[in-house]
């Protein structure tokens, strides 16, 4: 392949694991998966979520990281390297597309988090005596068209200076120092909430198993939180294998990927329900448990003032370095394949996506009444991006290693950096073969027909029967 040499490259694994665990790490950990947890019932749910990472998430990642190695290209050049069909270039071309209209929405609400640094160290939050003053304040907030769409311009911003900086000098560079914060501030959140007296019954929430909450649309609703928190199905983790080299150990950097990823979830939920319980609030509240619910926790606990702002800054970081991820599969599509120069490349999408983010930005106020199959452009730039593209694009991978490229060439490819491993335990890579070419695929298969709502009738229809 020509011009390998020009393309750039992470530093280090340890750079690169950071910068992959930065993009796995973010609004899905602290903001989705918390409230998830608390609608589905709490510690069964997390047991479901942890099986599904194990046995898909963690063999999918290292099968697209992989295919990002061996070719040295964006989803749309890999797929095009691997295969002389049409068809599977395309597949990736979904994938840029999809990493478009997941930054659409996914900056709208980093943008209420950047928005809420301030509100919190305005001091704020100590007028929320009661949920209805919470509430009404994040409603006026995001009714407001002028500070919906300053802070996603603001949060655009931020992100594309370290895509603008470069692979290494920008997102590697970058990760490397905000992770770390980002581990540090949420450590010390989570200690202020496990110290709160009565935050106990949080954990118990957390890790008490009650099975009978649990349906067949609980592992659905696991297996697609697992694949949004691990940046799955668009070539994010593909684009950012890319930058790797032979010589890299990919089964040991997924291992570590995903590990943080998974350490991140649960601390998150620890913080957030300890404080929750400790403060007699609603865990099953839902998407506003942070923005409505944790700032009266906030008010009501001592050092609240301080742990408010920690707490909105280290959901900006978690969320920036997710939508660097984001933007930087456009970037490559068209440094890659179109020739374009990077900063010329950053400059014109991250603007169009900040454009493309307005109608999900107005879809608190003035595009409110605004509906297309019942959804608000907000909620249906989310449901089609995360419970359609993103299985879709994960479950054609899996076809695509498994079955086109061959998982006997993905198996001998995926040796190189690994020689150890294969020597040691040819067993476990046996069985990451196994699960990328049998199980990932018919399981994705069923969370995306649940995503379709055939799956949900199907189930009715069954337990109607028995
Ligand atoms: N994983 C990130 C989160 O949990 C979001 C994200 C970043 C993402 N890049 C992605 C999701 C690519 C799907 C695909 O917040």
């Amino acid at each position: 392949m020509p011009q390998l040499n020009e393309r750039e490259q992470w530093g280090s694994k340890l750079g690169f694991v950071l910068a992959a665990a930065g993009s796995a790490i973010g609004l899905g950990n602290i903001w989705k998966f918390p409230y998830v947890v608390g609608q589905n019932g709490g510690a069964a749910f997390i047991i479901i979520y942890l099986l599904c990472v194990a046995m898909i998430g963690l063999p999918v990642v290292i099968a697209e990281i992989l295919v990002g190695r061996t070719t040295q290209r964006n989803p749309v050049g890999a797929f095009k390297a691997l295969s002389k069909s049409k068809f599977w270039p395309l597949v990736g071309g979904m994938g840029v597309l999809a990493g478009f209209v997941i930054l659409s929405f996914y900056a709208v609400v980093a943008g209420w988090s950047v928005g809420y640094i301030y509100e919190a160290a305005a001091g704020r939050f100590a007028e929320f005596k009661t949920p209805e003053i919470a509430g009404n304040h994040f409603n006026n907030l995001t009714a407001n068209v002028y500070w919906g769409i300053g802070m996603l311009a603001l949060f655009m911003i931020m992100s594309m200076t370290f895509v603008y900086a470069g692979v290494k000098k920008g997102i590697e560079n970058g990760s490397k120092i905000m992770m770390p914060i980002l581990f540090l501030l949420l450590i010390i959140v989570m200690i202020r909430g496990l110290t709160l007296e009565g935050g106990d019954k949080g954990l118990e929430f957390l890790f008490n198993p009650d099975w009978s909450k649990v349906t067949g649309t609980t592992i659905l609703e696991a297996l697609g939180q697992s694949f949004f928190t691990l940046s799955l199905g668009m070539g994010a983790m593909l684009t950012y294998g890319s930058y790797m080299t032979r010589k890299d150990n990919i089964p040991s950097a997924a291992v570590e990927i995903v590990f943080l990823d998974t350490l991140i979830a649960l601390i998150a939920g620890v913080a957030i329900f300890t404080a929750v319980f400790a403060t007699g609030q609603n865990a099953a509240e839902g998407p506003g448990l942070i923005f409505q619910t944790l700032p009266i926790v906030f008010t009501k606990m001592p050092g609240g003032y301080i742990i408010a702002i920690l707490f909105f800054i280290l959901l900006t970081i978690a969320a920036i370095t997710s939508a660097i991820s984001l933007l930087e599969v456009v970037t490559a599509y068209f440094i890659d394949e179109k020739k374009w120069k990077r900063h010329n490349a950053v400059l014109v999408f991250g603007g169009l996506a900040f454009i493309i983010g307005i109608p999900s930005a107005l879809s608190f106020n003035l595009m409110k009444d605004f509906t297309l199959f019942g959804l608000n452009f907000f909620d249906l730039a989310n449901y089609l991006s995360a419970n359609i593209m993103l299985p879709l694009g994960g479950l054609l991978l899996a076809i695509f290693v498994g079955y086109i490229w061959g998982i006997d060439k993905a198996f001998s490819e995926l040796k190189n950096g690994a020689e150890k491993l294969f020597e040691k335990s040819k067993l476990r890579v046996k069985i990451w073969a196994i699960l990328v070419k049998y199980l990932a695929p018919v399981l994705i298969f069923l969370v995306l027909l649940q995503s379709l709502g055939i799956l949900q009738k199907l189930l009715d229809f069954f337990s109607e029967i028995i």
